[in-house]
């Protein structure tokens, strides 16, 4: 998509002694300076090809005949923001994603498509980077660095070193994402270590994910080369990391948002905030159009105190610095890819122009570009290997009269623990109880064709609903079938593998919500409307029919991540996560 800078520079070197003429001026800038922290008013910009060969005061040497020349009228221009941690193999294609980023001035996402590779391995991740190329944005990626969560339960596909190897040299592969598995790590487990050893003899950035530790074990992460990390929720673990060299992702997205904790103390400690960015981490369709990108951590920011400079630095150069592409990204200077924004103000950081290498892709609020179609190969969108169920599939037997059944007792819909119930079985059968809040949950593993599958109890969800099903959690992607009759149980599942993938909600034999998610089960091939439509009613009808939570998609996402407490389902069985064991859904 774009020009390297070494042979531009003959160019750029041309247009900036007016020996050549510049393809696109823009004049009567107000300039927000990432490298001065100053605006810099009555500046010019001239621009050939996709990258930058002047900025200063008077670009008149540069206008030729075919210039184009914009007349800013003194709003204020920066560069374009990154968001340097997210997940975009989700929800929707990475270009209708990528539409509402560019909407938000973010002109690179940085994406690292953990569930895509659980899915479809080393061939999916291939393919995947195919979609995110040649679209008006810049979208680089890394190898997931998670996978499998925990070898002992995981099924989930990976890639072996040699295919990270392989990956790293495709020019917008720019190394490894979040190592969350940080005993992996400060255990040295040797297939991470020699992961770790590869990517820095490739001169590759290798993204972190410290949750929860810190001194020792912290150091002995940091000094492994992992430099950054996104999951820090105040401001002590900012502080420690900033410490040991570490740069950190403020995270704001839809799974946390920690700005409004952070950022005051950032102020208050007077930090140094060259090393920090923020992050997503993954938008949702409804988030994304509520809040906003990494426009809604300006504003936010500075609401909380900081400086427009200090913010937009954060949003912009600081990512660039990260990755090593300091020379051609960051900010608006000579040399640099023309990735520029143009705001009426300084508070609502919507830009009414943005331009990606130079080319305009957004004015007045509406995308200006076209966006190929991609074609997703079909064997992409036969991921659900399951054969149609019947009620009977969803049996709990037991000879006892009573029992006492282990439940996943959701304490939200992200944390569980393990809770406890009596159950009274009727004709050899444990059924689940409405009355006592108490549901079956059921994990079925649906990429491999196994009949691999287990079935227990889980507590605290509240909805007075059949089934709830999901083809799409965390990083196992097992389909998660919560319900409280088997025959909806049965109809949920079926629907999902009509579908191919999705969200549904099902009552009485009935369909009442679906987001079909066509494409490996976890992103829809339907338009960026559609799709939140779809989700906005999957979420609603689960909420307005009781359910205890707001976010009640988050339950099925999370209930086999490996990595969070205390009791998760994969299609293996049910695990008590800190002892590292199965066990039994009922006693
Ligand atoms: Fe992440």
């Amino acid at each position: 998509m774009n020009s390297s800078l070494a042979s531009s520079i003959s160019s750029l070197n041309s247009v900036a002694m007016g020996d050549k003429k510049a393809d696109l001026v823009l004049k009567n800038c107000n300039l927000l300076s990432v490298y001065t922290k100053e605006i810099i008013s009555k500046t010019q910009i001239a621009i050939i090809n996709d990258r930058i060969a002047y900025v200063g005061l008077n670009a008149a040497h540069t206008l030729g005949s075919k210039t184009v020349v914009i007349d800013v009228e003194n709003k204020y221009v920066s560069p374009g923001f990154a968001d340097p941690h997210l997940h975009i193999d989700q929800f929707v294609l990475p270009s209708e994603f990528a539409k509402k980023a560019l909407l938000c001035g973010v002109t690179s996402l940085f994406s690292d498509p953990i569930d895509i590779v659980s899915i479809l391995g080393y061939k999916g991740f291939q393919e995947f980077l195919k979609l995110g190329e040649n679209l008006p944005i810049r979208i680089f990626q890394v190898v997931p660095g998670g996978l499998p969560v925990d070898a002992k339960f995981s099924n989930s596909k990976t890639l072996s070193l040699s295919q990270e190897k392989s990956a790293v040299k495709h020019p917008h592969v720019l190394g490894l994402g979040e190592v969350f598995s940080w005993t992996k790590v400060t255990q040295r487990d040797p297939k991470t270590m020699k992961s770790l050893s590869t990517m820095l003899e490739c001169d590759c950035i290798i993204n972190g994910h410290t949750a929860g530790i810190s001194e020792k074990k912290l150091n002995a992460y940091v000094s492994s080369g992992i430099l950054s990390c996104h999951e820090p929720i105040n401001f002590d673990q900012v502080l420690e990391r900033l410490r040991l060299g570490m740069w950190v992702m403020i995270r704001e997205g839809s799974i946390r948002r920690d700005l409004k904790e952070i950022i005051p103390h950032i102020l208050s400690h007077g930090t140094y905030i060259n090393r920090l960015m923020f992050c997503s981490d993954g938008l949702d369709p409804l988030d994304i159009t509520k809040f906003g990108h990494i426009d809604h951590c300006i504003r936010e920011s500075i609401k909380l105190g900081l400086k427009p400079l200090d913010a937009i630095t954060m949003a912009s150069k600081n990512n660039f610095d990260y990755y090593n592409m300091g020379k051609d990204l960051g900010g608006i200077a000579p040399g640099k890819l023309a990735d520029i924004l143009i705001f009426n103000d300084l508070k609502s950081f919507k830009p009414t122009k943005v331009f990606v290498g130079g080319k305009l892709v957004v004015s007045h609020g509406s995308v200006v570009t076209q966006f190929k179609k991609k074609v997703i190969s079909p064997w992409m969108k036969k991921t659900v290997k399951l054969k149609k169920f019947s009620k009977n599939d969803f049996l709990i037997k037991s000879k006892k009269k009573n029992v006492i059944a282990n439940t996943i007792f959701m304490q939200n819909e992200i944390i569980t623990k393990i809770g406890s119930a009596e159950l009274h079985s009727k004709d050899g059968i444990v059924s689940a109880s409405l009355d006592y809040d108490i549901w079956k949950v059921a994990a079925f593993d649906r990429i491999h064709g196994t009949n691999r599958h287990s079935i227990g109890f889980l507590e605290n969800f509240g909805a007075e609903i059949g089934a709830f099903a999901s083809t799409w959690s965390f990083h196992e992607n097992d389909m998660i079938v919560i319900g409280s009759n088997d025959s909806d149980m049965a109809i949920a599942s079926n629907h999902l593998i009509k579908n191919q993938g999705g969200l549904v909600v099902v009552k009485s034999g009935k369909i009442l919500a679906s987001l079909p998610l066509q494409f490996a089960g976890i992103i829809s091939t339907d338009s960026f409307e559609m799709v939140s439509s779809n989700f906005q009613k999957i979420i609603s009808t689960i909420v307005d029919l009781g359910c205890k939570f707001t976010r009640p998609h988050l339950i099925p996402l999370f209930l086999p991540f490996l990595a969070l407490p205390s009791i998760r389902i994969l299609s293996g069985g049910i695990v008590d996560v800190k002892k590292r064991s199965y066990i039994q859904p009922i006693n």
